[in-house]
C-alpha cells in the first residue's frame, strides 16, 4: 500500500510525498451507543487503514485528493473555512483544520492524497480514520506534536460540527491511541482509560462486513441520542450512565415503553461491558461470547439498531456455535448495517469464514467481506525512504 499511494501521489502532483501519515479503522468488541451517555466501550483499532501522503506546495492552499473520489477538495488558506453538504467527505478534513486554525496552529499549503483499505460506510470508522489520519498529518505539515487528548476532542469536533453526526468519543479515541494486540476499555465519563493484553494467540476476531451500508449522517444515531438524554431527563440525571434497572421500575416515572427499552440496553449494556473487560482478562471466550449474542440481542429489540442482514450473521454464527469453533457474534458500532463480529478460534476460521460467506449469500442474496483481525497500533507517521520523519 505504501508503494502504491507514493505513486499515486507522483503521478498526480508530480513530485515526491514529504510525508506519510496512517489512522487505522476499528471496530467494537462489545458497549455500543453507550459512550455518548457517559458509559463503557470495549474498542480495538483493527488491520484496516487509511493513509495520506503530502508535501508542501509552497501557496496558501491545500489540495486533497483521494482515491476513491473523482474531484479534489481544495481549500483556501486566507478564506473563512465552511461545511460542505451532509455526506461530503471533504467536511472530516477541513473540519479538523478547523480544530488546528481555532487552536492557534498555523498551518501551510501543501498537496495530499488520501488511500484507505477501510471500507467507507462499513461501520468500521473510516471516517474517524479520516480525521485523525489528516490530523496526525498536519502535525508533521506543522513540525509539533499535539497533546493526544487535545487531538481527540479536535476530531469529535469536526464530526460534530462539520459531519454534522453527534458521535460519542469511542472512535477517535480508539483510531488515534490503538494498541497493537490490546483492546481498550475506556470509561466515557472520566475518559479513563484501562488497557487489556489480548493475550491468546489462538483466539481471534472475526469481522463480518454485511456490506449493507450504514450512515450516521441519516438522523437515527442523532435521534438515539436525543431520545437517551429525554430518558436520562426523566430519570433526572444528567445521562443514562447513573441509571439503575430499578429506577426505570418506578411507577411514577412516566415512560414509554419504546423510551424505557432504550434505557434498558444502556444500563445492561454497561453491565456487560465491564463484564466482558474482565474475561477478556480470564480468557474465558465462552462466557465473553454470550455477552456478545446478549448485547445483539439488546440493540436489535431494546434499542432498535440492528437490520436483517446483521441479524441474518449472527444467526448463522449462533448455529455454527461453540462446537464449530464460534464462541459469539454481534453487530458492532453504530448499526443500520455495516459489521458484526465473532469470535473465533484462529484454527477453525477457515472453514467458519467459509461457513458465513455461504449462508449469507444464500440467505441475503448478497455476498458478505470477511477478514481476521488482531488489535492494530493507533494513528501515527510512517516513515518514506531516504527521510527522517518528524
Ligand atoms: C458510532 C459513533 C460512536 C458510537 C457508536 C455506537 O460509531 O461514532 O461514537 O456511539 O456509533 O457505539
Amino acid at each position: 500500500m505504501t508503494e502504491k499511494i507514493q505513486e499515486t501521489f507522483i503521478a498526480e502532483y508530480g513530485r515526491d510525498a514529504q510525508w506519510l501519515a496512517r489512522a487505522p479503522g476499528r471496530v467494537n468488541l462489545i458497549g455500543d451507543h453507550t459512550d455518548y451517555n457517559e458509559g463503557f466501550v470495549l474498542p480495538m483499532a483493527i488491520d484496516a487503514e487509511t493513509r495520506i501522503a503530502a508535501a508542501l506546495n509552497g501557496t496558501s492552499r491545500i489540495t486533497l485528493r483521494s482515491t476513491a473520489a473523482t474531484d479534489a477538495v481544495q481549500i483556501d488558506l486566507q478564506q473563512s473555512l465552511s461545511v460542505g453538504p451532509k455526506g461530503f467527505w471533504g467536511n472530516y478534513p477541513t473540519g479538523v483544520l478547523a480544530g488546528f486554525q481555532e487552536a492557534g496552529w498555523n498551518v501551510q499549503g501543501f498537496d495530499a492524497l488520501i488511500d484507505t483499505t477501510i471500507p467507507v460506510g462499513g461501520g468500521l470508522s473510516s471516517s474517524a480514520a479520516l480525521e485523525v489520519a489528516f490530523a496526525t498529518l498536519l502535525e508533521s505539515v506543522c513540525g509539533i506534536p499535539m497533546d493526544a487528548q487535545q487531538k481527540v476532542s479536535v476530531c469529535r469536533r469536526a464530526e460534530h460540527h462539520y459531519a454534522q453526526v453527534p458521535c460519542g468519543i469511542m472512535d477517535q479515541y480508539i483510531c488515534t491511541l490503538g494498541r497493537r494486540n490490546q483492546v481498550l476499555l475506556l470509561d466515557c465519563r472520566s475518559e479513563s482509560a484501562e488497557w487489556i493484553e489480548w493475550a491468546d494467540p489462538a483466539v481471534s476476531l472475526l469481522i463480518i462486513n454485511s456490506g449493507v451500508r450504514h450512515t450516521l449522517a441519516g438522523g437515527e444515531y442523532a435521534q438515539r441520542r436525543r431520545q437517551c438524554t429525554a430518558a436520562a431527563a426523566l430519570l433526572g440525571l444528567r445521562s443514562l450512565r447513573a441509571a439503575r434497572m430499578e429506577d426505570l421500575n418506578r411507577n411514577e416515572v412516566p415512560m414509554d415503553d419504546w423510551m424505557r427499552r432504550r434505557a434498558r440496553h444502556v444500563i445492561s449494556e454497561n453491565a456487560r461491558t465491564v463484564q466482558a473487560a474482565r474475561l477478556l482478562r480470564e480468557r474465558d471466550w465462552s462466557a465473553m461470547g454470550q455477552l456478545m449474542y446478549q448485547s445483539h440481542r439488546s440493540l436489535q429489540q431494546d434499542f432498535e439498531v440492528s437490520c436483517a442482514e446483521l441479524d441474518a450473521v449472527v444467526e448463522i454464527a449462533q448455529d455454527i456455535g461453540e462446537s464449530g469453533g464460534l464462541y459469539g457474534c454481534r453487530m458492532t458500532g453504530g448499526g443500520f448495517g455495516g459489521c458484526a463480529v465473532a469470535l473465533v478460534d484462529v484454527a477453525a476460521s477457515e472453514p467458519i469464514a467459509r461457513t458465513i460467506s455461504a449462508r449469507y449469500l444464500a440467505r441475503v442474496g448478497r455476498p458478505a467481506t470477511l477478514m481476521m483481525s488482531r488489535p492494530a497500533a493507533g494513528a501515527g507517521m510512517i516513515a518514506l525512504a531516504d527521510q527522517c520523519v518528524t
